[in-house]
């Protein structure tokens, strides 16, 4: 079967839903239009998202939510059944899983992935995760080291590569994984494995991305980053002959005008921040998330682009205003290097719609999208 993944399609610059499989998205706040997360609810999202041309949808994993009266993320649908399901009810987009190296054995992974593989005639993507709450890990009595975390990444898909080759059975004794007689049949339609994608900030994250996945999922918080960044990127992958995609990730709050758009993003991530849950996720991560950028003398008047509040999800690229000035950003962000981003909002079904109608005619004028019926 000839494949094509629409992560390796035409459109110049991709874009896809995610944390849409969870309680909250990416908005760290309490009102009550939040994301709830509901199954049928995704369901008509992820086609809305395929009717419109979006390429991808990417979900977070994640045990444990962030506490606060928000509990964000705290309901969550797993990653594999979530892709299972979503690759049978739809039929051109990529649908990735994510997976936690320290939680899944590659045996099981190797054959989760190429079920949603044949499921989906070749559109699963995988998402690899190293993770950084150990409170998470605590669920599945498991202590991972900080400092060994994507060493342990590297095996975990070396040893996916090897069941993936579809030799003889083999045995495997490594520092993190083992096992014995291991084989995995029905191997991924996509071969030789399916994308891969992998998350992260750090350069050690960086490394990791160079020798195993096709794009890596990044957190451009100043777009005036994204070039060292992605030349960074570009280098290490450089080194093992290899060419990568560079994706970051965004909140969008699109309006008719950008003085609607600014007002909602103040009142749902300033006046509304579940700060008691941001609490959380900074004890967890041993970071302050620094207050010039987040709240204080900012308000919806005077915000600049890429200034966040309280309430924004670290490392979300806000994307506020009317379309003219979200598309603008968007353009910037393709002109800076960056091959794609994901979007999230505050309530995907309610806000999608406008952002496909009014956001993607304007990237398609500027060049940066192909319409979707142009789509080879
Ligand atoms: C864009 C992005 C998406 C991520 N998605 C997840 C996720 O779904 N689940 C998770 O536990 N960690 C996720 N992470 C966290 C990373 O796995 C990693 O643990 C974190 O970035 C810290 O590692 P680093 O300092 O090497 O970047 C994500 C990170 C980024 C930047």
């Amino acid at each position: 079967m000839s494949v094509s993944n629409p992560m390796f399609g035409e459109q110049p610059f991709k874009i896809g839903l995610f944390s849409a499989n969870c309680s909250g998205g990416l908005a760290v706040t309490t009102v009550p239009e939040q994301w709830a997360a509901e199954w049928d609810e995704i369901v008509e999202l992820t086609c809305l998202a395929e009717d419109g041309g979006l390429e991808f949808i990417l979900p977070v994993a994640k045990w444990k939510g962030y506490g606060g009266e928000s509990d964000i993320l705290g309901r969550s649908y797993e990653t594999f059944t979530h892709g299972a399901a979503l690759a049978a009810l739809t039929t051109k987009m990529t649908i990735f899983v994510t997976v936690h190296v320290p939680l899944v054995h590659p045996t099981y992974a190797a054959k989760s992935l190429a079920t949603i593989d044949h499921i989906s005639r070749g559109r699963v993507g995988l998402n690899m995760v190293c993770g950084w709450n150990q409170d998470e890990f605590d669920l599945f009595g498991v202590a991972v080291d900080p400092d060994r975390r994507y060493e342990q990444g590297l095996e975990w898909y070396r040893l996916l590569m090897k069941l993936y080759d579809g030799g003889p059975e083999f045995s495997w004794n490594g520092d993190f994984y083992s096992g014995q007689h291991m084989h995995t049949n029905p191997l991924p339609i996509q071969r030789p494995r399916p994308i891969t994608m992998s998350a992260g900030v750090s350069p050690q994250s960086q490394e990791f991305a160079a020798v195993t996945s096709d794009f890596l999922f990044t957190a451009v918080a100043a777009l005036k980053n994204a070039p060292s960044l992605i030349g960074d990127m570009k280098s290490y992958a450089g080194k093992f002959e290899r060419d990568i995609g560079v994706y970051t990730m965004s909140h969008v709050v699109c309006r008719e005008t950008r003085k609607e758009a600014e007002e909602y993003f103040y009142f749902f991530a300033e006046e509304c921040a579940d700060r008691d849950a941001l609490s959380y996720y900074e004890a967890k991560k041993g970071v302050k998330m620094a207050n010039a950028d987040r709240g204080g003398s900012v308000s919806p008047t005077n915000r600049l682009p890429g200034q966040v509040y309280t309430g924004s999800y670290p490392g979300a690229y806000p994307l506020v205003g009317a379309p003219d000035d979200v598309a603008r950003e968007i353009i910037h962000m393709h002109e800076l290097g960056l091959d794609g981003m994901t979007i999230a909002f505050v309530n995907y079904l309610d806000e999608l719609p406008f952002f496909l109608e009014a956001v993607l005619p304007r990237l398609e004028v500027a060049g940066i999208r192909l319409p979707v019926g142009k789509i080879p």
